[in-house]
């Protein structure tokens, strides 16, 4: 199993929920964040302050799939959330080593 960690721009939220459950992923966690990026958020908020770093508003999609899944949901996500723009947002995927269903412990895959 892989875990896909994705930082995107959070009005781009319901769109991509809609193209990962379109694509079979059947859960994700979500989460309201405050990150930066490679310009350090200032050229995606207009502040003055040119030596101070922006945090700037991104929602964290934290998804479990199937290891023969994760390359399709990367792709499912880069596509959907990309305005071109900067700030888009980054996508990391990790192992994961054990999943359980807590109502029926169920394992692993049987468990997503
Ligand atoms: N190296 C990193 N480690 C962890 N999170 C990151 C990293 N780089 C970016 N992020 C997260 O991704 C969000 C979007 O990054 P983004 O500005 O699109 O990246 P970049 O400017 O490097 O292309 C950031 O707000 C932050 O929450
Ligand atoms: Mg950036």
């Amino acid at each position: 199993m892989k875990m896909i960690i994705a930082a995107i721009k959070p009005f781009k939220l319901e769109e991509v929920r809609e193209a990962l459950t379109q694509i079979g992923v059947s859960g994700l966690m979500v989460t309201e964040i405050k990150g930066f990026g490679a310009q350090a958020g200032h050229t995606e908020i207009y502040r003055g302050a040119e030596y101070e770093v922006n945090f700037v508003p991104k929602v964290k999609l934290e998804i479990v799939v199937p290891e023969a899944q994760a390359d399709q949901v990367v792709e499912t996500i880069t596509q959907t959330a990309r305005t071109g723009k900067i700030g888009d947002g980054k996508i990391f995927v990790l192992d994961v080593a054990q999943a359980v269903r807590v109502r029926t412990g169920e394992t692993n895959h049987e468990a997503l």
